[in-house]
């Protein structure tokens, strides 16, 4: 199974008939996954030049380049967010990004943070310490409004 199928198995019940946002896509892997399930799929990224050409041909995905500590998105619109492998390279401009997060999802929607590579990880545990949770291969932070 790929690992990013495996994710969205964990976290299922957050992705199933949702609207999901990924933040920092790169690849959109993630994206890829969930989209077998949720309702809709955006995925932003700063540029696209890690971006995983079936995000094209996949109806219910749409890529944008958008800063993510600056969304064009309108307040409460999401149902989960998902930050995969991303936390480091977003790190300097963690509490725009968060505030932008918390603005963009519904009241009760979920933001994920989700690290595998140690560069992740570790930075994941500093910041977040006991919210941190490892399931299987991921570490796995959900943050609430
Ligand atoms: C490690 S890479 C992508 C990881 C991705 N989840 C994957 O599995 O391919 C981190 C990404 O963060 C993006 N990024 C960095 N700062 C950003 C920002 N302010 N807004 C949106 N994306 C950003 C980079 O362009 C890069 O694609």
């Amino acid at each position: 199974m790929k690992k990013t199928d495996a994710l969205i198995d964990l976290i299922l019940s957050d992705i199933e008939m949702k609207d999901v946002l990924e933040v920092a896509c790169g690849t959109a892997d993630i994206s890829v996954s969930a989209a077998r399930f949720a309702s809709s799929v955006s995925c932003i990224d700063i540029d696209d030049s890690s971006l995983n050409p079936k995000i094209k041909q996949t109806n219910n995905i749409l890529f944008q380049i958008m800063d993510a500590s600056k969304m064009d998105y309108p307040d409460n619109v999401f149902d989960t967010i998902i930050i995969y492998n991303s936390f480091f390279h977003i790190q300097s401009h963690w509490n725009e990004i968060e505030r932008e997060c918390k603005r963009v999802i519904k009241d009760k929607g979920v933001i994920y943070i989700v690290g595998t590579w140690k560069l992740d990880t570790n930075l994941i545990a500093k910041i977040f310490g006991d919210d941190a949770k490892w399931q299987d291969s991921f570490l796995i932070v959900k943050m609430k409004k």
